[in-house]
């Protein structure tokens, strides 16, 4: 289905739950996690049905992200679910990986097409200072045993933030060259845990790729891959890809394709936009699918055409990251 500026959406992200196992610096404060309560949040069949109206709007790819994925109950059953979907083609998983090795073969079954790994250090004391809680030694695996099902492209991203972990680029760099992995280097953005963000710390992906290009020879791919919001390169001489999600920089709204549900059934057009069409009266009351997808063509014709990052964020956008899922 076409939004208000003629885009094509074809791709629903899904919060599955704002609650979260780690702490990240940049994402939670340390306590005081917003937590929406099982009251609010959508149960799995609840969302399984937006998800089947959006497939017959024209949804062909679903992602679910956080807070942590993970950490809801049965999510292997959300995923069986949507599976069994005709019309949706891919369902993948955005996660911090801490609770992923011991869940991947289920979830594999249940249907996950492909798993996207957030992960911001590879030194055990910088991640553990980053997310507060992880444990690097956990997530490694878990990236390792992505690759060994074949969930191709494992993608691994990295939100880049000056004198926190841009000592690191070049390591992230090298697991691209050696690993089959896709590595994203993700300019730092005024959402979550706001005080934690300061300009001084944005660092631009031209920056970083300035970085990388010291010890790496990059070459952009000619052909862009769905409608990601990724500039993509190979590496020469390494097996893995690495790209620039510059949403500070350089906005990408005029090719975004997607639309996202929050975990207490609120549709949004855009991370950066308040304007939100809730969905969660209407499954109370037992609403039909016509009413479902009334609300849903309201929330994607309403889509903004550009956010306004670069001028400025705060005081008028309530939610926090781990309450839309990035
Ligand atoms: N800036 C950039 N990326 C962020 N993410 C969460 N908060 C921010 C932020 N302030 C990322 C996570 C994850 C994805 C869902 O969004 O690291 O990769
Ligand atoms: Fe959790 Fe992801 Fe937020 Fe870190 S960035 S606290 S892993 S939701």
């Amino acid at each position: 289905m076409l939004d208000g500026c003629g885009r094509e959406i074809d791709y629903l992200r899904v919060s599955v739950t704002d609650r979260c196992n780690l702490r990240c610096r940049y994402c939670m404060p340390e306590t005081g996690v917003g937590d929406l309560g099982h009251a609010n949040i959508l149960s799995l069949e609840q969302i399984a049905r937006v998800v089947s109206v959006a497939a017959e709007l024209g949804i062909r790819k679903v992602r679910l992200t956080g807070g942590e994925p993970l950490v809801r109950k049965n999510i292997g059953q959300l995923i069986r679910m949507i599976s069994g979907l005709d019309k949706i083609k891919e369902i993948s998983m955005t996660t911090n990986g801490a609770l992923f090795t011991a869940m991947a073969d289920e979830l594999k079954e249940a249907g996950l097409t492909r798993v996207n790994f957030s992960l911001d250090s590879l030194q055990e004391e910088n991640f553990n200072y980053i997310t507060r809680r992880g444990q690097l030694q956990d997530v490694i695996p878990a990236i390792t045993k992505a690759l060994q099902m074949g969930m191709t492209p494992v993608k691994i991203n990295m939100v880049v933030m000056r004198t926190i972990n841009d000592r690191e680029i070049l390591d992230f760099a090298r697991l691209a060259y050696v690993l089959p992995l896709h590595v994203r280097f993700i300019e730092f953005m005024p959402i979550g845990d706001l005080p934690f963000f300061q300009e001084q710390r944005l660092m631009s992906g031209d920056e970083v790729k300035a970085v990388i290009d010291q010890k790496y020879e990059l070459s952009a791919r000619s052909t862009r891959q769905g409608s990601g919001p990724a500039k993509d390169y190979t590496i020469r001489g390494g097996v893995g890809m690495i790209g620039f999600i510059s949403p500070m920089s350089q906005h990408f709204c005029s090719e975004c394709n997607r639309i996202r549900m929050t975990a207490d059934g609120k549709l949004r057009g855009c991370l950066f936009s308040k304007n939100e069409v809730s969905l969660k009266m209407a499954l109370q009351n037992n609403a039909s699918d016509e009413k479902l997808a009334e609300l849903f063509k309201q929330a994607i014709w309403e889509k903004p055409s550009r956010h306004h990052l670069a001028k400025g964020w705060g005081a008028d956008n309530q939610r926090k990251m781990y309450q839309i899922g990035g």
